[in-house]
């Protein structure tokens, strides 16, 4: 052989290394595959509202709808057979106010859905999949931002950390086993850590939502959970996405204030971040396809403009591959079943 040594990698060249030799069956593929999906990495979004009495589809989100608490129970059945690692929860409440009462209300719409859940399926060391819930307001608050405003229409971020305190017991009280704050305030773990500590929930864990983009890929889920901004947008709390270094400095200070598992999110544009997150830290690291990220296949897909069943894996498979343990996606039920 000629060629030159680039002093990296195989010495042999081709015609002696011929990488396509493990390519050649589905067998050598499957031995040979670095990354795996399974049904256990996956964590299925659930949209509860209050008040209908048909589960109502989401416009954008084909296949996507807000459920009653009956439909609620169905698809959390349909979501356990199928062998889905765990629920994350979202509630949409019949009325909001400037401080998002329903939220830490033990008769709120998320914290009746875990009660309810939580006594179908079985809570505790056996129970076969995990109860999560989404702790922010902007699903509660009548203006739709994350927080309570200051007189001058600013999100007040201290005044704000009692509320996810306050929404987060609520939620552990009713079954949630983990708590997943997603709202961007600073402080917010280490509030919620201390609250759950002195509420008597020391057991129940914290997903953070440390790395949480100010992104467009929420359009559809915005409509899901009825929680669009009245004015402004998000990019006063949330990350600019011309970042990915603040993304660590956000991943440290929740691990700091006594995270067990940190996301990015969303995930498709930022899996340059999952990378650095997962290099980064000793704790599970989850991603989240959020709403836009789901609609654009879907909205291809029913265009026949691509293979639906092969890019959602696709997908799905690049997230893991960025270093991501737990995906959270839309598609979370079928994808499992489809990998049994
Ligand atoms: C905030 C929250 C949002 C999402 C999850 N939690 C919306 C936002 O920040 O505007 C988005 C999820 C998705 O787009 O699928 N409670």
């Amino acid at each position: 052989m000629t060629g030159s040594r680039t002093g990296w990698g195989s010495p042999a060249e081709f015609p002696q290394s011929r990488p396509r030799r493990l390519r050649r069956t589905a067998g050598l593929r499957r031995l040979a595959a670095e990354t795996t999906l399974a049904p256990a990495d996956l964590v299925l979004p659930l949209f509860v509202k209050e008040g209908i009495a048909a589960p109502q589809p989401v416009a954008s989100m084909p296949g996507v709808v807000q459920h009653t608490p009956d439909s609620l129970r169905k698809a959390a059945y349909d979501a356990v057979e199928a062998g889905v690692g765990g629920l994350i929860l979202f509630g949409v409440p019949a009325a909001k106010d400037a401080r998002g009462s329903g939220a830490d209300d033990p008769d709120g719409v998320v914290q009746v859905a875990l009660r309810d859940l939580s006594d179908e399926l079985g809570s505790g060391p056996n129970s076969p999949t995990v109860l999560m819930s989404d702790c922010c307001l902007d699903e509660y608050t009548d203006h739709g931002h994350c927080g309570l405003l200051t007189p001058a229409g600013e999100v007040d971020n201290d005044a704000t950390l009692e509320r996810y305190a306050a929404a987060a017991v609520a939620q552990a009280a009713a079954g949630s086993e983990v708590i997943a704050p997603s709202g961007m305030m600073d402080g917010q773990v280490a509030a919620i850590r201390g609250a759950l500590d002195q509420a008597g929930f020391p057991q129940v864990a914290i997903l953070a939502y440390s790395a949480k983009y100010a992104s467009a890929f929420y359009g559809p889920f915005r409509d899901a959970a009825e929680c669009a901004p009245a004015f402004g947008d998000r990019a006063a709390y949330q990350q600019d996405p011309a970042n990915s270094t603040e993304a660590l400095r956000e991943v440290r200070l929740d691990l700091a204030e006594g995270a067990d598992a940190v996301m990015v999110k969303p995930a498709m544009a930022y899996l340059d971040v999952v990378r650095r997150v997962a290099d980064e830290v000793d704790v599970p690291v989850a991603a989240y396809q959020v709403s836009g990220e789901y609609a654009m296949v879907e909205a291809a897909a029913a265009n026949g403009w691509v293979d639906r069943e092969r890019i959602i894996l696709e997908t799905l498979l690049s997230i893991r591959r960025a270093g991501a343990g737990t995906v959270l996606t839309y598609w979370a039920t079928e994808v499992s079943r489809r990998l049994h």
